[in-house]
C-alpha cells in the first residue's frame, strides 16, 4: 500500500524547474519519477500549476511541491500501488476539473508515473515488464530529429523537426551506430556548406543551420546519410507543428516566402511525397483542422501523426478516429495529466489501427521512464530527439532493455517496413 507521496522541486534541461515525484509503499518499495514539459504546446493540453510569483520569472512549482506533501498524500495514502486505475481516479476526483488546472497537469502526472515507478519495484520487475507483462518483445524504432526548426530553434526553418527515419535495420544497436555516424558527417557537411555555427543544436540536440527551405534539410540529410554509408537505409519524417506557422487571421500558414493556404500546403505536402522518401508527417495542419488532416491522411502513403491535434486525449483521438484524420498517435503523458489515460489513449489507438509513437518532451530530464513506456507499450515507434544527455540516456536505456531482452529482442515493424 502506498505509504507516502512527496516531491522536489528540481530543474529541466533547459532550467525550467520542475517535480520530481516520490512514492513509497509500507513494504518499502520506493519510485520516482520526473515531469517533463512542452514547449511547443496544443491548445488543448492539460493545464501546467506554476506559481506565478517572482521566483524563476513565475516558473516555480512549489505550490505544486505543497500540493503533493498536504493534499494528495493523504489522499492516496493506503491505495494499492498497483492499482494505477484507483491510484489515477483518485487524482482526478481530487483535480475536479476537465483540463487539471487545479491540480496542475503536471502534478498529476508526476504522481501517476511516480506511482507505477513504485509498482514495479513492488513486484520486483523493470518497468518496461510491469506495463507490458508477457507482450514485451519488441523496440521502438526511433526518429532522429537531425536538423530542427520552429519553436524549437533559430534555424529559420518553419517545420520544427526534420527527421532520419532507420529502415531495415534489426537492433537499437544498429540504428544508434546509423544515426551515430550519419549525425557526425551531417555535422560537416553543414559546416563546409554554411559555417561553423551551423552545428550548434537546438533544443532536441539535432543541427540549427541558416536554411529556410524544408527541401535542403531532406537534401543534406540524406547527402549525410549517403557519405556515411547508409544511403537507402533512413527515410525521412517531420514534424511540421504547424499550428505553430498558422496565422489564424488569414488562414495561412508560413512555411516558404510566399505564405500557402491550406490547398497549397496539402499540395507542398503532396510534391514532397513524391520528390523524397517521406514516410511520416506530424501535425500537418493547425490543431483543430480534422478535415484537413482526414483529407492528407487518405491522399497520401505517409503515415500521419497527430500530435496538437490529439494531444493524448482518448476523447479527441475518439473523434480523429471517426473522422479518419490521422494513423498514428503521438502519445506524452504530460499532454493528459495521468498514465491511465494515456494507456487508454494507447490502447484507442491500437484497436482502430493507429501506429503508436512514444514522445520526449523539448523539456526532459535524463529519466527513462519515456524508454520503459515505449517498449512497455510495444509502441512501434520513438521520438527522442538526437544528441543531448536528456536524450541520449534514453537510447542508453533502450540498449540495456535490447541486451536484457536477448534472443527475445526484435526491432518492431512500423507502417513503412
Ligand atoms: P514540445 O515539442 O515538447 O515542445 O511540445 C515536441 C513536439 O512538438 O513533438
Ligand atoms: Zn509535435
Amino acid at each position: 500500500a502506498i505509504e507516502s507521496v512527496s516531491a522536489l522541486e528540481i530543474v529541466d534541461c533547459r532550467l525550467d524547474p520542475t517535480l520530481r515525484v516520490t512514492v513509497r509503499t509500507a513494504g518499502g518499495a520506493c519510485g520516482t519519477a520526473d515531469v517533463p514539459c512542452g514547449r511547443s504546446t496544443g491548445s488543448h493540453e492539460a493545464v501546467e500549476r506554476r506559481d506565478g510569483d517572482d521566483r524563476f520569472h513565475g516558473r516555480g512549482v512549489e505550490g505544486a511541491v505543497e500540493t503533493v506533501e498536504t493534499e494528495i498524500d493523504p489522499a492516496l495514502a493506503g491505495l494499492d500501488v498497483t492499482d494505477q486505475r484507483a491510484v489515477d481516479r483518485a487524482l482526478d476526483e481530487l483535480d475536479g476539473t476537465n483540463d487539471r488546472s487545479r491540480l496542475g497537469g503536471n502534478t498529476t502526472t508526476g504522481v501517476s508515473l511516480a506511482t507505477a515507478v513504485a509498482a514495479a519495484d513492488a513486484v520486483g520487475l523493470p518497468l518496461y515488464r510491469y506495463l507490458g507483462r508477457a507482450d514485451v518483445g519488441s523496440l521502438p524504432v526511433p526518429l532522429f530529429d537531425v536538423i530542427e526548426g520552429g519553436e524549437l530553434a533559430e534555424s529559420g526553418l518553419a517545420f520544427q523537426e526534420h527527421q532520419l527515419i532507420p529502415v531495415g535495420a534489426d537492433s537499437i544497436s544498429e540504428v544508434v551506430r546509423m544515426c551515430a555516424e550519419t549525425y557526425s558527417v551531417l555535422g560537416d557537411l553543414l559546416e563546409e556548406r554554411y559555417d561553423a555555427r551551423s552545428r550548434n543544436v537546438g533544443v532536441e540536440g539535432g543541427y540549427t543551420p541558416p536554411i529556410t527551405d524544408p527541401r535542403d534539410a531532406f537534401d543534406l540529410a540524406l547527402a549525410a546519410a549517403e557519405e556515411a554509408g547508409y544511403g537507402g537505409s533512413f527515410a525521412l519524417g517531420i514534424d511540421a507543428a504547424a499550428s505553430h506557422f498558422y496565422d489564424p487571421e488569414s488562414g495561412t500558414y508560413a512555411v516558404l516566402e510566399e505564405p500557402f493556404d491550406r490547398g497549397e500546403l496539402l499540395e507542398f505536402y503532396a510534391d514532397l511525397e513524391d520528390a523524397y522518401p517521406l514516410v511520416s508527417i506530424e501535425d500537418p495542419l493547425e490543431e483543430n483542422d480534422l478535415e484537413g488532416t482526414a483529407e492528407l491522411t487518405r491522399s497520401l502513403e505517409a503515415q500521419i501523426v497527430g500530435d496538437d491535434l490529439f494531444v493524448t486525449d482518448p476523447d479527441r483521438l475518439r473523434d480523429g478516429i471517426e473522422r479518419g484524420a490521422g494513423d498514428a498517435l503521438l502519445l506524452k503523458v504530460n499532454q493528459v495529466g495521468t498514465l491511465t489515460e494515456a494507456l487508454e489513449a494507447a490502447d484507442l489507438a491500437r484497436r482502430n489501427g493507429y501506429d503508436l509513437q512514444v514522445s520526449e518532451r523539448s523539456g526532459q530530464t535524463p529519466d527513462t521512464w519515456l524508454a520503459e513506456l515505449a517498449v512497455g507499450l510495444s509502441a512501434t515507434q520513438i521520438k527522442t530527439g538526437v544528441t543531448r544527455g536528456e536524450r541520449t540516456e534514453q537510447y542508453n536505456r533502450l540498449l540495456e532493455i535490447e541486451r536484457a531482452l536477448g534472443d527475445g529482442a526484435a526491432l518492431a515493424d512500423p507502417p513503412w517496413e
